[in-house]
């Protein structure tokens, strides 16, 4: 295994320093290292973080390859500086079993980029009806410990209470896309003036804060462990907020563009600008920033959610919800929290590797930068600024609501256990 000194990065945006890596593991960190046959990282100006953990990637496969792939997807995250990724459960069979968990896992093994974590479905093909082979899948070679009907709520209490009880057996969570799907029925878009005046069915805010506020009382009830996926809005931080305070064992994450972006962008009728939950108000985005500055919600996750041409470049209304993610998120979160002063870079680090890994109970990511953990790290270029050009993604698809946005912030490396799956901003294979 090639030995790498990364001289002079910035590791959490302190003062610069040595960095020596050796057998998959950070050997030393120091000033003026020296290592006869180490290959050399030039990272002057660069700052160093941990890699970033996603609790939340569509990566297609198995079912929809032409989307994306185990793959493609897992290059595009290297890529955004992860080096681990959970990918959600509704594909083409479904995520419900341990034979199709345990594929997943393995094609992340080949591909070799990142570590591909499987989500478990909750339920049967998720359709809300009966649970899923959960622990088959927790003993399964995949080790699933992060269960979602994503896409999808479990709205049925009884269900949602029933699979809090299972998971707690074996240290499980139940990730939630918190939507009551009788408050959604056609929903286009956030309910409020825009969607009246667009003449779009609205999604109200409502409908995602009436599941949070049943699910932390269920999961405070059994004593299990609750995740809330894609938190958007104001009311939702405040409901985490009060259950966090009353001791309920719930984490929550929020993405990228529901940090950035807000209703204001289905003025153009683009469907590249539809996703669910839908982008809110500009009072939400405030609120999940505030929320995410505080520590109510504890990661950003990226719901990378690649669509093919044929399902995104319609009208509106039947364009498919979702947006890629996995390039940008870093940049973007550069930009809402860090370039606003409301995270430093060791904030960065701690919402976007150390909460997220310890909620998906990753034993070797989330580390520290120090001697003797695992090399999972990124090098970041926070000085560069550049438009977003989809067609230089390696995801497969190309919907991402950034294109031509200038946003801060490059990956020119990732390592992964101290083989580099990034270099000079590009992935090695
Ligand atoms: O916008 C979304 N897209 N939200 C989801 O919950 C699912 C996802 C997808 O699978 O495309
Ligand atoms: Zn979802």
């Amino acid at each position: 295994m090639t030995t790498y000194l990364i001289t002079g990065s910035r590791p959490y945006g302190g003062d610069a320093t040595d960095i020596l890596i050796a057998d998959g593991r950070i050997t030393a960190v120091g000033d003026s290292l020296s290592a006869p046959g180490a290959e050399v990282v030039d990272a002057a100006g660069l700052i160093a973080l941990p890699g970033l953990v996603d609790l939340h990637t569509h990566l297609r496969e198995p079912g929809r390859e032409d989307a994306e792939t185990v793959e493609t997807g897992s290059r595009a995250a290297a890529l955004g500086g992860f080096t681990a990724v959970h990918a959600m459960a509704n594909t083409d069979p479904v995520a419900d079993t341990a034979g199709v968990v345990e594929q997943v896992w393995r094609l992340g093994e080949q591909a070799g980029l990142v570590d591909v974590v499987p989500v478990g479905a909750v339920t049967v093909g998720l359709r809300g009806e009966r649970l899923a082979e959960l622990g088959a899948m927790a003993d399964s070679a995949a080790r699933v410990r992060v269960f979602s009907d994503d896409g999808l709520c479990v709205s049925d209490p009884a269900l949602m209470r029933r699979a809090l009880e299972y998971v707690k057996a074996f240290d499980g969570v139940v990730a939630q896309h918190a939507e009551e799907p009788r408050l959604t029925a056609g929903a286009q878009m956030h309910e409020g003036d825009r969607s009246a005046r667009l003449g779009l069915t609205g999604w109200p805010a409502a409908a995602e804060e009436a599941i949070i506020a049943r699910d932390v009382l269920l999961a405070g009830h059994v004593g299990a462990r609750l995740h809330v996926c894609h938190v958007s809005t104001a009311g939702s931080v405040e409901l985490l907020r009060w259950a966090k305070a009353r001791g309920v064992q719930v984490t929550a994450e929020v993405t990228p563009h529901h940090l950035l972006l807000t209703d204001a962008c289905a003025e153009s009728y683009d469907p590249v600008f539809k996703v669910n939950p839908p982008l809110r108000t500009d009072e939400d985005v405030a609120a999940l920033r505030q929320g995410l500055a505080d520590g109510t919600i504890d990661a950003v996750a990226t719901d990378h959610a690649p669509h093919a041409v044929e399902d995104k470049e319609s009208e509106w209304a039947q364009a498919r919800p979702g947006m890629l993610g996995l390039e940008q998120a870093l940049s973007v979160v550069v930009e809402t929290m860090v370039e606003t002063g409301l995270l430093d870079w060791a904030g960065v680090a701690d919402r976007m590797s150390v909460r997220p890994a310890a909620i998906g109970r990753l034993a070797g990511h989330g580390r520290p930068l120090a001697v003797g953990e695992p090399a999972n790290l990124l090098l970041l270029d926070p000085a560069h600024r550049a438009p977003v050009d989809p067609a230089a993604l390696a995801s497969r698809s190309r919907n991402s609501p950034y294109a031509g946005r200038e946003l801060p912030g490059r990956v020119v490396a990732t390592f992964l256990r101290g083989t580099p799956t990034v270099l000079d901003g590009k992935a090695t294979r």
